[in-house]
């Protein structure tokens, strides 16, 4: 008990000794309503010709990067599956012929979904595609990555909880302003659950429309929320995932993963590990399996940077959605302690947040610490369920904010993480103020691994770094 006192008086002190006492952001500005954009809006419009490709969106194709899948529907007619690619605009020396599928969700019938894999890509290059027929063909472009190497730079965006309102819209463009390449997106994507019978297809298919400026020119990293499960019985429609798992394909046998909703990818001089919240994860489960095979291939001298995604955030001092996460962080914190993981986004609660280096490991149900303690081995834990949705935000923060948290503020925007090379990255976290972007919070964040100027080498020669960076300590980033 006195120990226990003791331990909360010097991590109170080592809080006010660095100044770093956590902040709640008291900012409120006058704000679109939270209401979905109208069908009849021309951001929803649905492109010009017979049959033209519409919802186009690319994620990465396999592993390392060399591939992308290409993602589109056809409203009138199956049409044709194939993608017409080369390295300059209108010059398509290659094709790639996809597949084709199609689904019902209560008496809606989706449009023909196209899905093809073009693979063999070289790294760091401009590709320009085309789809679609005749007068309807349309054109666009991606880039890959470069190849997998620790000093690889290179900026991610991180997006959550989306949505199709007008704030939605904003965070789209405001993130399309950025200059990132491609989106980690931490679930929770379309809210078309929220109508009823057929237009849930409808406001998928307005979604896929919404977002096409961004995703048909560069990856989004899809990861599922609890909007995606879509379980409704009273419309027979009891088969989890459906829409989600029709229309945005991951790359999930490039990791051996069993099941699209769990999966990882490496980019540049990132690994980066997709769980799902909503799918099994405790012991014996095919994700825990997986997860814990995944963690053990990860090489942070190629890719220094571990990165995990995951629907509902481990660490959250909003009212809302308060502890959903305990029961995956009973689960699987430990490892992200033991394998440094540099940073771990969720979504879900719509405001921002971010945590210190904490840990919480060492409670077990017959004793031990049983509440976060500063951990330089810890990951940081940020929440950006605040793309802008129609459910609105979360503006209850619990009061008094507890010690791990360091910045929250409920109001609508994205993050940007910056990889300079294996020891820097710039994060920032992007508020829409009335239209403008402006950067809200943000920190150097040095390499979990590396540290900042290869000091982690310099001890592991030593093999005293466990003695080291196993201890708690007051630095905490
Ligand atoms: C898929 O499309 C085919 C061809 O138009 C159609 O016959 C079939 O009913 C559709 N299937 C579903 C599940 O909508
Ligand atoms: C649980 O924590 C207590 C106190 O730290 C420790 O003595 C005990 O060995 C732990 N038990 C397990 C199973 O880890
Ligand atoms: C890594 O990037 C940081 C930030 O730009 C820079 O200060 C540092 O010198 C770089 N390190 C190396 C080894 O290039
Ligand atoms: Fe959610």
């Amino acid at each position: 008990m006195l120990l226990h006192l003791f331990f909360l008086l010097s991590l109170f002190l080592t809080f006010i000794d660095n100044g770093t006492a956590g902040k709640t952001s008291a900012f409120v500005r006058t704000q679109f309503p939270s209401v979905d954009i109208p069908l009849e809006n021309e951001v929803l419009a649905v492109p010009k010709g017979y049959n033209a490709p519409q919802q186009v969106h690319i994620s990465q194709g396999d592993y390392n990067g060399k591939a992308v899948i290409i993602t589109w529907v056809t409203a009138d007619a199956p049409g044709s599956s194939q993608v017409r690619y080369g390295l300059s605009k209108g010059k398509y020396d290659f094709t790639a012929e996809g597949t084709l599928t199609n689904y019902t969700f209560y008496k809606y019938k989706s449009g023909y979904i196209h899905q093809c894999l073009v693979s063999g890509l070289q790294y760091d290059t401009k590709y320009y595609y085309e789809i679609g027929k005749g007068d309807s063909a349309r054109n666009f472009w991606f880039e890959t990555p470069p190849e997998v190497d620790p000093d690889a730079s290179y900026k991610f965006g991180i997006i959550g909880d989306l949505g199709q309102t007008y704030n939605s819209l904003s965070t789209l463009q405001h993130y399309m302003q950025s200059g990132a390449k491609s989106v980690l997106f931490v679930g929770d994507l379309s809210y078309a659950d929220r109508y009823q019978y057929n237009d849930v297809g409808v406001r998928w298919d307005t979604f896929g429309r919404l977002i096409e400026q961004s995703t048909a020119y560069q990856p989004w990293i899809w990861s599922a929320g609890n909007h995606e499960i879509e379980y409704f019985p009273y419309m027979g429609e009891v088969f989890p995932f459906r829409s989600f798992l029709s229309r945005y394909p991951t790359p999930y046998r490039a990791s051996k993963s069993s099941n699209p909703l769990w999966y990882a990818i490496r980019r540049a001089s990132a690994h980066i590990i997709v769980l799902s919240s909503y799918s099994p994860f405790v012991k014996y489960t095919p994700q825990w399996h997986w997860l814990k095979h995944e963690l053990k291939k990860v090489n942070r001298e190629k890719t220094p940077w571990l990165i995990v995604l995951m629907h509902v955030p481990l660490y959250n001092s909003n009212e809302a959605h308060f502890m959903e996460g305990e029961s995956m962080r009973a689960a699987y914190e430990r490892w992200f302690v033991k394998y440094r993981v540099d940073i771990i986004f969720a979504g879900h609660v719509h405001a921002y947040e971010r945590s210190y280096r904490i840990s919480n490991i060492h409670y077990n149900v017959s004793g031990g610490d049983a509440y976060p303690v500063p951990d330089k081995t810890a990951p940081i834990y940020i929440t950006v369920g605040d793309g802008g949705n129609s459910e609105g935000l979360a503006s209850r923060f619990r009061d008094p904010q507890p010690e791990y948290s360091a910045f929250r503020e409920a109001s609508y925007g994205h993050s940007t993480l910056e990889i300079k090379n294996r020891t820097h990255a710039f994060y920032h976290w992007n508020r829409n103020d009335d239209g403008n972007k402006v950067t809200t919070d943000s920190f150097t964040l040095h390499n979990q691994y590396w540290g900042s100027g290869g000091r982690r080498r310099k001890l592991n020669k030593n093999h005293l770094h466990t003695l080291i960076l196993d201890r708690p300590s007051t630095a905490l980033f």
